[in-house]
């Protein structure tokens, strides 16, 4: 199986082979699914490409190529619309089947597109010794999305937390712990108290040059392997990763490979030496660059890329290129993304531009989210201090928020049942109002808007779903994932679009996970609970009045519609539930 896009595009590439044009300079364009049901289901623009290019005329095109399609079953009616469209309806009883096909299969029948390709996925990415900030935040969910898409679409997928474990900020770290810590506060709340080092040390330091030559020289003996420093060292990241890999289980969020920046140093000072060998870097006022060209990139003659400072230090961009080098000799992947902040492009631009002057040939896509901000306090359970946000503190703001409309919307539900709902729709929240805007756009946590059971909301969708559920509840059928569907004949106007949006979720996937943007996705997602509210509204499902037929026809179309958004949700990272 395939999308339905992928199969009307096959019969019209049939058909322009067919009407003499296989030879035409013009790339195929594919079916696109139609925003106005006005125009039909399906429609595509090649006529009017191809009339342009090659004649005769865009309309005229356009009827050979209708006259070449080969007969198919999916075509209810093929019109052609203004200057040179091709519209396609597709007929009423193979929609019904196959959405009852697609919603059988794990993978909705999109076919894996994906399989034999390769990802690298580089997300989350917090730093040693500092609280993780709402930008971890933002990068954990729409990267773990990406993941969770890019795996279902078929590819071999490595998500790897690149965590900030390295660089002279440890040295920093050794002096202040030898000359200021608080033993209890690390016991109580290490990174706080790693943090409070690291502010002390920055402020003391300011006028006192001693400090800053000790940091250094630590620095120097941490990188040399130095026993004492090292174990230091690793219980810093020992605390750090245990605080994020609490929020990373209350959030469903996993990696396949951690490997700190760190991991990638002893590659470093070779990788320099090789790059002034090739003569691709070059000195610089005592410090190495990596100059580049007009043609490297715009705007990159004038920002070349530091990678050794004139005291020696290699840089953030300098761990980069290693890891990359590595990266490719590991998994060979035929794309890397990268999602950080925004304001990270530039350094992401240099380090793409360097990577193709050292010969690496990878797709390279940085993803780059906005900001996050919050509407009323998060409330704290810890004294972090400092103005700190720990990020469990803003799961349990969402989360008691999602409680309060619960025990209002769901009260007959008991409640340890109440408690698990809130924790979906809380956590769902956070994660659907960061997933459901654009990634680059700046997003905004209102509290109570954001758990709201009306809106474009995770609680809208779960709820949705949840109703699926119900509707099987009160049937004979019982429950929901024990039901063998019938025939689907969508009649009314509104199955019909329920059923169309149904069929059209793998495609949804699919360019949501080629544009690396799950809100296309999380829309869609919004769509189907949308057309599910409709049809809902206007189709009794359980009806005496029913006869037999329509009563399998809405009750499998209830069914497929949970199939696809509990399979859209999942890929969000939301938590179905099945009551509410
Ligand atoms: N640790 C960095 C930060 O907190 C993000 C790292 C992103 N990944 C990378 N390969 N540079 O800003």
């Amino acid at each position: 199986m395939t999308t339905i896009a992928d199969t009307l595009t096959d019969l019209l590439n049939t058909a322009v082979k067919a009407a003499g044009h296989g030879d035409a300079p013009v790339p195929l364009a594919p079916f696109v699914a139609t925003a106005d049901p006005r125009h039909g289901d399906y429609q595509t623009n090649y006529a009017l490409r191809l009339g342009k290019a090659v004649g005769p005329n865009p309309r005229a095109v356009a009827q050979q190529l209708v006259d070449a399609l080969p007969e198919h079953p999916a075509l209810g009616s093929v019109e052609i619309a203004g200057p040179g469209f091709i519209n396609v309806r597709l007929a009423d009883d193979w929609l019904g089947a196959d959405v009852v096909e697609r919603a059988g299969k794990e993978d909705l029948g999109l076919g894996a597109p994906g399989t034999g390709r390769t990802l690298v996925i580089d997300y989350s990415s917090p730093n040693i010794a500092k609280r993780m900030h709402v930008g971890h935040l933002r990068s954990t969910i729409i990267g773990d999305a990406l993941a969770r898409m890019y795996r279902f679409v078929g590819w071999n997928v490595i998500a790897d937390n690149h965590i900030g474990d390295w660089g002279t900020p440890f040295g920093m770290l050794i002096v202040a712990w030898h000359e200021w810590r608080d033993e209890a506060a690390y016991a109580e709340d290490p990174v706080a108290e790693l943090q409070r080092l690291y502010q002390l040390f920055r402020e003391k330091s300011a006028d006192d040059a001693e400090l800053t030559d000790r940091a250094r020289a630590e620095t120097v003996k941490l990188q040399e392997g130095d026993p004492e420093n090292r174990a230091l060292w690793q219980d810093f990241c020992r605390v750090s990763l245990e605080e994020f890999n609490g929020v990373y289980d209350r959030l469903g969020v996993k990696f396949d490979v951690v490997h700190g920046e760190s991991h990638y140093q002893q590659a470093v000072h070779p990788m320099i030496e090789d790059l002034m060998a090739r003569g691709l870097a070059v000195e610089d006022q005592g410090a190495i660059i990596v100059p580049f060209e007009p043609e490297d990139g715009k705007g990159l003659s004038k920002n070349p890329l530091l990678i050794r400072k004139s005291d020696g230090a290699a840089m953030y961009g300098t761990t980069d290129l290693a890891t990359v080098i590595d990266r490719m000799d590991t998994w060979a992947p035929e794309r890397i993304i990268y999602e950080t902040d925004v304001r990270q492009s530039l350094h992401f631009r240099q380090v793409f531009a360097a990577s193709r002057k050292m010969g690496v040939q990878t797709d390279f896509v940085h993803v780059g989210h906005g900001m996050l901000k919050f509407d009323g306090d998060v409330v704290s359970s810890r004294k972090g201090g400092g103005g700190m946000l720990n990020l469990v503190d803003v799961l349990d703001t969402a989360v008691a928020a999602a409680r309060k409309v619960v025990d209002r919307e769901s009260a007959e539900l008991p409640e340890e049942e109440r408690a698990v709902v809130a924790e979906a729709i809380g956590v769902g929240a956070v994660k659907y109002t960061d997933l459901s805007q654009n990634p680059a756009s700046d997003i905004h946590f209102d509290w109570d808007r954001m758990v709201a059971y009306e809106g474009d909301t995770a609680a809208y969708l779960l709820y949705a779903n949840a109703r699926c559920h119900s509707i099987f509840r009160k049937s004979d059928v019982g429950d929901l994932t024990a039901y063998t569907p019938g025939v689907i004949l969508p009649e009314h106007e509104a199955e019909r679009a329920l059923a169309i949006t149904i069929a059209r979720t793998p495609e949804a996937i699919l360019s949501a996970t080629e544009a690396a943007k799950p809100n296309v996705l999380a829309n869609h997602a919004f769509q189907l609970a949308k057309a599910m509210a409709r049809f809902y509204n206007q189709c009794k499902v359980l009806d005496d009045a029913n006869s037999t037929e329509t009563t399998t026809s809405r009750l499998s179309l209830v069914w497929a519609t949970s199939r696809a958004l509990e399979t859209s949700l999942r890929l969000l990272g939301l938590a179905p539930v099945s009551r509410m």
